[in-house]
C-alpha cells in the first residue's frame, strides 16, 4: 500500500450572464459562423463587475466539498490556479481560505496560465504523497474576459469566465485503487512571446491584455499535448486504450480533435464543454470534470486523462483513476 491523492469531490461554477457569438458580432467585426468553424465556441459566461475571482473559486469549492461530503475543517491545503488574481498579493487562495471559514493549513496560488490546473494537480498530489497535506482543495478560477482587448477580434472571441474545484485526500491505496496515478509537466520559455499578457505588476503596473499568435500556438499545442499524453501513459505503464475519458483543456475544439486524432482516441471518449464555456484557462478542466461526473459519464474506477497547453509555453497531463 502507498499514500496517494484520491479524488473525493468535484464542483464547478459559471456566472449566469452569457455572451453568445451573436452578442459579440454586434460589437465587433466577427460572426457566429467564423467563431464556430475556427474554435467550436458558441457562447461564453461573463461575471458581473462586483465579483472577484475568489468569489467564483469559493462557489466552486463549496460545491466540491458538498459533493465530497466533507467540511472545510478537513482541508489543510488550498491551491488556486489563476492568472486573474483578486490582487497581486496576497494569494487569492488566502481570500478563498477566509471566505470558506478556515484558519488552518496552507493556502497559495500557482500561475501557469491555461496549464494551471494540470500543474496544480501535479503539485497537490506530490504534497499529499509526501505527507505535507491530508485534505486539499485544488481550484482553477479565472476571469479571462477581464484580460481581453475587446478591439482584438482574434482573441476576444475565445475566452470566458468560470471556476472548477477538486477535493483530494490522502489515502493508503493499492496500485489498482482510485487515485491520481501520475502527472507530467513541461515548459519552454523560449516560446513565451507567442502567448502573453501585455502588462504585469512588475513591469507596466497593470495586468495588460492577452496577445496571441494563434497559428503558432495551434501548431505547438497539438504536438506538445500529444507528447505529454504519450509520455505519461508510457511512464505509468498504460496504453491509449486504457483511457476511458479524455478531459482536455477546453481552448479550441480543433486542437482537441487534432490531439485525439494524433494519439488514436475515439471522439466518443472526449468530454467537451468548449461550445458553452469557451476557454476558461485553468478552470476549464475541473469544469469539464464536474459536468461529466454529474451527468454520469465518469464513474468510479474509470481512467481519466487530462491535458493542457498554455502560456509559457507550458503543457502537461494528469492520469487519474476516478473515485
Ligand atoms: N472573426 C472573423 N474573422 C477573424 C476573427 C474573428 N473573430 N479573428 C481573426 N479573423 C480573421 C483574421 O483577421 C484573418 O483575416 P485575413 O485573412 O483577412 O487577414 C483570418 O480571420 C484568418 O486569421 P487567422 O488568425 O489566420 O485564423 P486561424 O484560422 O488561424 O484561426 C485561431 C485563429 C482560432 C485563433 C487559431 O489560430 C487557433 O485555434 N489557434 C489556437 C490558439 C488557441 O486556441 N489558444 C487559446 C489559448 S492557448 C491554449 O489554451 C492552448
Amino acid at each position: 500500500m502507498t499514500i496517494k491523492a484520491r479524488v473525493r469531490g468535484v464542483g464547478g461554477y459559471v456566472p449566469e450572464k452569457i455572451l453568445s457569438n451573436d452578442d459579440l458580432a454586434a460589437i465587433m467585426d466577427t460572426s457566429d459562423a467564423w467563431i464556430v468553424s475556427r474554435s467550436g465556441i458558441r457562447q461564453r459566461h461573463q461575471a458581473d463587475a462586483e465579483l472577484n475571482v475568489s468569489d467564483l473559486a469559493v462557489r466552486a469549492a463549496k460545491k466540491a466539498l458538498e459533493h465530497a461530503g466533507m467540511s472545510i475543517a478537513e482541508i489543510d491545503l488550498i491551491v488556486v490556479a489563476t492568472s486573474t488574481p483578486d490582487h497581486t498579493f496576497p494569494a487569492t487562495a488566502a481570500y478563498v481560505q477566509h471566505k470558506l471559514g478556515s484558519t488552518h493549513g496552507a493556502a497559495f496560488d500557482i500561475q501557469v496560465a491555461c496549464s494551471g490546473f494540470v500543474y496544480g494537480l501535479s503539485v497537490v498530489s506530490a504534497m499529499i504523497e509526501s505527507g505535507q497535506a491530508k485534505g486539499a482543495l485544488l481550484i482553477g478560477a479565472e476571469l479571462m474576459t477581464r484580460l481581453l482587448d475587446w478591439e482584438d477580434r482574434s482573441t476576444a472571441v475565445l475566452f470566458g469566465d468560470g471556476a472548477g474545484a477538486l477535493v483530494l485526500c490522502a489515502d493508503d491505496v493499492a496500485p489498482d485503487a482510485p487515485q491520481v496515478i501520475n502527472s507530467y509537466i513541461r515548459s519552454d520559455g523560449q516560446f513565451a512571446k507567442l502567448l502573453y499578457t501585455t502588462g504585469g505588476a512588475g513591469s507596466t503596473g497593470t495586468a495588460g491584455t492577452i496577445y496571441m499568435e494563434g497559428r503558432e500556438v495551434y501548431r505547438h499545442a497539438v504536438t506538445n499535448i500529444a507528447e505529454a499524453i504519450c509520455t505519461l501513459l508510457d511512464t505509468s505503464g498504460f496504453e491509449i486504450d486504457d483511457i476511458d475519458w479524455f478531459v482536455p483543456h477546453q481552448a479550441n475544439k480543433r486542437i482537441i480533435d487534432g490531439v485525439a486524432r494524433k494519439i488514436g482516441l475515439p471522439p466518443e471518449k472526449t468530454v467537451l464543454t468548449v461550445a458553452d464555456h469557451a476557454n476558461t484557462s485553468a478552470a476549464s478542466i475541473p469544469l469539464a470534470l464536474d459536468m461529466a461526473v454529474r451527468d454520469g459519464r465518469i464513474k468510479p474506477g474509470d481512467m481519466v486523462m487530462t491535458e493542457a497547453m498554455g502560456g509559457g509555453l507550458s503543457w502537461g497531463a494528469n492520469l487519474i483513476r476516478w473515485s
